[in-house]
């Protein structure tokens, strides 16, 4: 199946079904990739600064809570590696310690790939740095090959956009293939009010709302559909005992959509929703009940002064 035979499936899927859903998934094309660039660097969007805070502040403790000998070559791989902003700092601390080791970022995106490692052979020229480029969900099987003991990064609550029993078999699958004492650094967005999660999720700039809409931009260009943008709209919800922030687009009014890829209509009722993404919050009980069926155990947690953001050390059993 290529890349646009699965996008077109899973359309076809999510828009036959009561409630329509489409995977966030398929947020990031480009268009998709830069608007998300534009929310992380919002006010409202506390997670990313919160997070910074930590790895500004903590590298330090972070790295000695992964218990390497510094004398032992050890790979960390970032699955997810993005723009490199937040481990920069944890790979400043590691090399001014001499630790021995390889950064490996796994990234979907060549581009981004090559970016960061262009950023970090300038910042750090004494840098072991090996990309992979691919989906971290598929890649994870062939970053296991070799026997240097590993770390794995997983940070930027890019967890929190699984549903939970795909989060479980995650979290399962990367602690299958870990060794004991081996170790995830998982950074998750903490339980909160909805005064402080809603508007990260909903700012008045409109920059959330157009990566939102996005999603129908692309199956316009790519699947060949009608769908006017001026008859959607973006709308989030979050309440603090639910702990999920969920997006939504919403028909402003009673319509169909023609999809010319399927050859076939959609029809929406007036405030028919297709929810697109789930964003997940956590506290230690949450993640607890996720690490069930796995062999990770929380052995240390850094948190931001806020207490907004948390970055959990994991270690395989
Ligand atoms: C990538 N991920 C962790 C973001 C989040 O917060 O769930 C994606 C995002 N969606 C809307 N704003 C940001």
């Amino acid at each position: 199946m290529t890349k646009n035979d699965a996008f077109l499936k899973d359309v076809n899927d999510g828009l036959s079904q009561n409630p329509k859903y489409i995977s966030s998934h398929y947020f990031y094309d480009k268009a998709g990739d830069e608007l998300f660039q534009k929310i992380m660097e919002m006010p409202e969007y506390y997670l990313t600064n919160s997070e910074l805070e930590i790895f500004k502040e903590q590298s330090m403790e972070i790295i000695e809570s992964f218990n390497i000998d510094k004398n032992q070559k050890f790979e960390l791989i970032e699955l997810g590696s993005g723009d490199g902003k937040k481990t920069q700092h944890l790979l400043r601390a590691l090399l001014s310690q001499n630790y021995q080791f390889k950064y490996i970022p796994v990234d979907i995106s060549t581009n981004s790939l090559e970016v960061i490692t262009k950023n970090l052979e300038n910042h750090f020229p004494t840098i072991n740095i090996e990309p992979q480029q691919g989906d971290y969900f598929q890649v994870l099987d062939r970053l296991f090959t070799s026997n240097h003991p590993k770390i794995i990064l997983f940070i930027g609550s890019n967890l929190g956009n699984m549903e939970d029993e795909v989060a479980k078999r995650f979290l399962s699958k990367i602690s299958q293939n870990l060794k004991t004492n081996e170790k995830l650094l998982l950074g998750l967005d903490l339980i909160k009010s909805k005064e402080v999660v809603l508007p990260a999720y909903n700012d008045p700039a409109g920059i959330t709302s157009s990566f939102n809409l996005n999603l129908l931009k692309r199956i316009n260009t790519e699947l060949g559909a009608d769908f006017d943008l001026e008859n959607f709209e973006h709308a989030p919800e979050y309440t603090e005992e639910e702990g999920i922030a969920k997006s939504f687009l919403k028909s402003r009014k009673r319509q169909s959509v023609y999809i010319k890829d399927l050859d076939q209509s959609f029809e929406f009722r007036e405030n028919e929703r297709i929810h697109t993404e789930v964003s997940r919050k956590y506290d230690d009980e949450v993640l607890k009940k996720l690490l069930l069926k796995s062999d990770l155990e929380i052995s240390e947690k850094f948190l931001d002064s806020k207490n907004y953001f948390a970055d959990y050390i994991l270690t395989k059993r």
